[in-house]
């Protein structure tokens, strides 16, 4: 097999990762140098479930590459809806294009994915487990902003059950030496075991707490989420869960003035409008770091990086 796929956050290296978020800085500094690059090739685009800025970015990013888009934006849309399985549209769509994209509501739906169409695939999110493209990310923002990855305090809040982008970041993250986790979640919503068997196992330093007012002192990044409403058994647990944490002028009162504010959106409740004028607050230039990663990262999976 003489190509890649990410369907995981860790299925890269931290030095072929690296040389990732270099490339997608590059690009950010000078974007229209690469225009042309990827002229002749089609991304197909198969989202299963609902995106705004995963599915726009990825879009965009291919487009302003030079090369094209196929694809749909709800199973309702497709022959899936008629009863297809997902192999045999991945054993399709791959004959149409050089690259999938597909954010699928089952877990391990990429990983299938993978193994049968022949071609890159990345994993756009797979149920509460995986988002790899949303670490890329975040890992770009938190260098801009920080000028280094590790060395600090990465706060997680809301829910760390369901949030497949935390599940992602955690373990990405964790690689980077000096990096300590402060967990905040209701008793319901804490991390999976898996995760916290992942930093056990590794010696990573992590908290894991309700209290979000006392913890956000010691924080230089919070990475906020929202509750999964679509995750949950009961609408009853979810209403009740909702709005553990709402971010607010107040509460920041107490945090470092350097402190950086991420949030994958969207949000629902859980960072109040107010906040958006904070300078710490990041989560829409981090959108933006999100276009250029994934420019990036197809450009890597395409052309080997080359620029
Ligand atoms: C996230 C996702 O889909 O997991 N959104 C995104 O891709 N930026 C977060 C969420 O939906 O809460």
């Amino acid at each position: 097999m003489d190509y890649r796929s990410l369907i995981s956050t860790l299925d890269f290296s931290l030095e072929e990762q690296d040389a990732i978020l270099a490339l997608a800085d590059r690009i950010a500094a000078s974007p229209t140098e690469s225009g042309h690059l990827l002229g002749g090739h089609v991304m197909a685009s198969l989202f299963f479930e609902p995106s705004t800025r995963t599915r726009l970015s990825f879009e965009s990013a291919m487009l302003r590459l030079g090369g094209r888009v196929i694809g749909f934006s709800e199973a309702a849309s497709s022959s899936v809806s008629k009863g297809e399985s997902l192999s045999d549209t991945i054993k399709t769509v791959s004959r149409y294009s050089d690259l999938i994209v597909i954010r699928h509501p089952k877990e391990g739906a990429a990983q299938v994915a993978a193994q049968i169409a022949g071609i890159p695939v990345i994993n756009a999110g797979d149920g509460g487990r995986e988002h790899p493209t949303q670490t890329l990310t975040d890992l770009m923002t938190i260098r801009a902003v920080k000028g280094r990855l590790g060395d600090m305090c990465i706060g997680c809040a809301g829910d760390l059950k369901f949030g497949r982008t935390v599940h992602s970041l955690v373990r990405n993250a964790a690689r980077y030496p000096g990096t300590k986790f402060l967990f905040v979640s209701p008793a319901e919503l804490t991390i999976p075991a898996f995760l916290r068997a992942h930093l056990n196992e590794r010696g990573i330093p992590y908290e894991e707490t309700t209290d979000m007012e006392r913890s956000i002192a010691d924080m230089d990044v919070l990475y906020m989420t929202r509750v999964q409403r679509e995750r949950f058994f009961n609408e009853a647990d979810y209403i009740r869960l909702k709005d553990s944490y709402i971010l607010d002028a107040n509460k920041l009162k107490r945090a470092k003035p350097d402190l950086t504010i991420l949030h994958p959106l969207p949000r629902v409740n859980e960072i109040s409008a107010e906040v958006d004028a904070d300078p710490r607050a990041a989560y829409f230039d981090q959108v933006g770091y999100g276009l250029y990663a994934r420019m990036a990262l197809i450009l890597t999976l395409l052309k080997g990086g080359a620029l």
